[in-house]
């Protein structure tokens, strides 16, 4: 709550809850990335802030639609319109487990994907917006000609509809999307409002908002409708030298905790006791690199920025 509301005093625009629905792979070096269910933060985080923007990250493939159209709908009342969805397709296996599966191919994940996004915002606009009356003086609540049911059935999910909740303030809640791929830039192209990028050079940023700008108007859409947010991790102070200060000070504290990470990504097992040396010609003979690497692309074609066990999704 605290750091919701310094942000909210240094002007953010939201705050963004990644979500990942299991345990650290090693949990006596790497905290877990969050520890609290998201949208219930962000429920009592919403009580203690009056503008900041509240978005949460929700799978696409562990919920069903109507369970997340419900949640962010009610986040979106109780907030007085400041919900966003960053609808993920969840690629761990891990998180799979915990719902006694295992991870679907991409394609059908993302099929479900879509299915899952068209489906919550068929139930949030299943309510005109003047369809809530509310008037006591003559007993009536809603008009039941403008509150409709939406009978969608997919190949993955389905729903009936009409969601119980009258419109909030803004409408709707905002989608956004996470993450590239050509799946991830088809998901982005047709519904996202807006989309964060693990960005790490500005060529780099720049690239990934041009091929979402692409992405948009491949769905017919116009690519003004999505904003770009490039990911950046800053460090703040009172002069650019204490910043550094700040920042390698900082990086001392995380970098131990970081190495099963740096591992992972090089495909190599990591010895904490071993930071402060260069890697042996052994270790760089047998490096690989991942394929959730930001920038490597896979033999798929498909560039998985983040989404490997253990990234750290930058908290905007
Ligand atoms: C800024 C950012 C934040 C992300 N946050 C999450 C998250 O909270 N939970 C999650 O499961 N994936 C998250 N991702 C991962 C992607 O949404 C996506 O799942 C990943 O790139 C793998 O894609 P795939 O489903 O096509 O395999 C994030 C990615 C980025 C760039």
């Amino acid at each position: 709550m605290r750091y919701a509301q310094a942000a909210e005093r240094g002007k953010f625009a939201f705050l963004f809850l990644p979500d990942f629905a299991g345990m650290s792979k090693a949990p006596e070096q790497e905290a877990p990335m969050l520890t609290l269910d998201p949208m219930m933060t962000l429920a009592a985080i919403a009580r203690g802030t009056e503008r900041i923007g509240l978005v949460a990250t929700g799978s696409t493939t562990f919920n069903e639609p109507y369970n997340t159209a419900r949640q962010f709908k009610t986040l979106d009342v109780m907030s007085h319109g400041r919900a966003g969805w960053n609808a993920v397709t969840t690629s761990d296996p891990l998180v799979a487990a915990n719902y006694g599966q295992e991870i679907a191919p991409r394609p059908e994940r993302y099929e479900r994907a879509h299915e899952t996004i068209q489906i919550a915002q068929a139930l949030w606009g299943s309510w005109e917006k003047d369809a809530w009356i509310k008037d006591p003086a003559t007993s009536r609540f809603a008009d039941a000609d403008k509150i409709q049911p939406i009978n969608l059935q997919g190949k993955h999910v389905a729903s009936r509809g009409p969601l119980p909740i009258p419109p909030s303030e803004q409408g709707q809640p905002v989608v956004f999307q996470a993450g590239g791929g050509d799946y991830g830039l088809g998901l982005a192209g047709r519904y996202a409002n807006a989309v964060i990028g693990a960005t790490f050079t500005i060529e780099d940023a720049k690239a990934q908002r041009d091929a979402i700008r692409k992405a948009a108007v491949d769905a017919g859409r116009n690519p003004d409708e999505i904003k770009f947010f490039a990911g950046v991790m800053p460090a703040i102070a009172g002069s650019k030298r204490e910043a550094l200060d700040r920042r390698v000070a900082l990086g001392r504290e995380v970098f131990p905790a970081r190495v099963p990470y740096l591992g992972a990504m090089l495909g190599l097992p990591l010895d904490v006791a071993q930071i402060d040396e260069p890697l042996t010609p052994e270790q760089l003979e047998a490096a690989r690199p991942s394929r959730s690497i930001p920038g490597h692309s896979g033999p798929t074609k498909s560039r998985a920025r983040a989404g490997a066990f253990g990234t750290s999704w930058p908290t905007a």
